[in-house]
């Protein structure tokens, strides 16, 4: 079922834009559980902001543009893999066709690192290959764009299956024309500084508790940064955009490179009107409490992981008796459906900064506060109505009549500040208890009259029009949680 546009908004965020960074995902490297936070949290995020009547514009903001990219690039050189790509002499036109796969790259990746960890030689090559593939050696520069479109394929697949959409599909990359030309601008006003010959804003203010590092915009070799990519994309965005906030939901560990950015960007009136915030989250973790991780304790792949949470939700619906008469295929939507729900109502349902154990099993439970409650809670009232439009009752506007319906009814008119609350503190969290709620008190009043077999038509009409407000409250808050409703179960 499809959420209204406009139902509860509580329009804070009317002629304001915001540009919202999430995803993340770096280049050639399959996406893993580290990715499902900020997927989750930043997906639920936009949607809230986007109904709360702000213009969104989300960036994935793809890692491409670092140390990586160049371990990739040496690792390729030494293998000999794609010598032209290497030959000075060579002045192209490069191949189409990338002469690397993602299952390629996804091997090259994780050897180039762990070469360059216990072998300083190979760092150094991956180092200079970097300043070089950043300085515009065309060979690196062809190569990279082979990785960025091998990886974006297989990006944009894993996000459509979590049913989440981003407005722009830029990198770090993408500001490497912006970043000279910033680099200028900071040294012509004194805010750019030498340090063992490296470029730095220093960013400590009087009464930090605890020292701040300066924020390091280029290395000896003309190398740049993570800091000074993301000190670019500020500028781009201010430009682009004009953004009156830009909201980083980013893990909890990068709050310091931040907190480095957002004092420089601010030092050197580079981000307009835009406040700067990071809204970080903490880990999820394994029964063990240590980083979750696979049985054989590598890291879990995304898919990997809505395979697992698909099949169990699939065994979860067999032991409820749910979906069991339907067509195969309807079944397995259904299966992933409620899989992803289970996924993203626990993810969402703790305060994005507390750390949380994944435990399968309990998410997928069809009682207590999981998104398959949730779910089948709003199935179930699709149902009846559909049977009342099948027995030809009509419905009209709720009324109060009982405690119940008084209650259900105050639950149905707070949605507007639970999004509103929910904004201020970015905290999708509010919208889970919200939800929760709301269930309990239909299944509260849904126990407590009858619906019908209700003899009264007025009655019965006033209960329907309350059953039909409840569903579309119920649908709108899952749809902030990027939790999507079958049409049966
Ligand atoms: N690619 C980064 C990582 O994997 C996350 C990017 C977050 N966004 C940002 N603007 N820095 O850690």
């Amino acid at each position: 079922m499809t959420a209204e546009v406009g139902l509860g908004a509580p329009e804070t965020g009317r002629n304001k834009t915001l540009v919202i960074d999430f995803g993340g995902p770096n280049v050639a490297k399959p996406m893993h559980v580290g990715h499902l936070r900020t997927s989750i949290i930043g997906d639920s995020l936009q949607r809230l902001f986007r109904a709360n009547g702000w213009r969104v514009l989300s960036d994935v903001h793809l890692g491409d543009w670092g140390l990586p990219m160049g371990q990739l690039i040496a690792e390729i050189g030494r293998r000999g893999i794609a010598p032209i790509y290497f030959d000075p002499k060579f002045t192209g036109p490069y191949p189409n066709d990338s002469p690397i796969t993602m299952e390629q790259l996804e091997e090259l990746y994780p050897a180039a690192a762990s070469a360059c960890k216990s072998d300083p030689a190979r760092l150094e090559e991956a180092r200079a290959a970097t300043a070089e593939l950043q300085a515009g050696r065309p060979g690196y520069r062809a190569l990279w764009r082979h990785f960025f479109n091998v990886s974006e394929q297989g990006l944009k697949r894993e996000y459509a299956s979590l049913g989440v959409v981003f407005d722009l599909w830029k990198g770090e990359a993408d500001v490497d024309p912006l970043i000279a030309p910033m680099i200028e601008d900071l040294k012509a006003r004194h805010l750019a500084e030498l340090s063992e010959g490296a470029l730095i804003i220093l960013v400590s203010e009087p009464g930090d508790r605890k020292e701040i590092p300066p924020l390091i915009l280029q290395k000896s070799d003309g190398a740049v940064l993570y800091g000074t990519t993301d000190l670019a994309t500020i500028v781009d965005r201010v430009r682009s955009h004009d953004p009156n906030l830009i909201l980083y939901v980013v893990d909890q560990r990068q709050h310091m490179h931040f907190e480095q950015v957002f004092r420089a960007a601010r030092k050197a009136g580079l981000n307009g009107s835009a406040e700067l915030e990071h809204a970080g989250f903490g880990t999820v973790n394994g029964p063990d409490g240590k980083p979750f991780r696979t049985r054989a304790g590598g890291v879990m792949k995304l898919y990997e992981l809505i395979a697992m949470a698909t099949e169990e939700a699939g065994l979860r619906l067999q032991e409820q008796g749910l979906a069991a008469a339907y067509p195969p295929q309807e079944r397995a939507e259904i299966a992933k459906a409620v899989g992803l729900a289970a996924i993203k109502f626990a993810d969402l349902s703790n305060f994005r900064t507390s750390d949380y154990i994944f435990d399968l099993a309990r998410f997928t439970r069809f009682e207590g506060k999981t998104g398959p409650y949730l779910q089948y809670a709003a199935v179930r009232i699709q149902s009846i109505l559909r049977k009342a439009v099948a027995e030809g009752y009509t419905r009209s506007a709720p009324a109060v009549r009982s405690a119940e319906e008084r209650r259900l009814l105050l639950a149905l008119t707070s949605l507007t500040d639970a999004m509103a609350n929910a904004e201020t503190r970015r905290a999708p969290n509010m919208l889970c208890d919200y939800a929760f709620a709301l269930a309990q008190e239909f299944s509260r009043f849904y126990a407590a009259h009858h619906i019908m077999s209700e003899t009264s038509t007025d009655l019965r009409a006033a209960r329907l029009g309350l059953c039909e407000l409840t569903l579309r409250v119920l649908v709108k808050v899952l749809d902030l949680l990027g939790i999507e409703v079958p049409p049966r179960m």
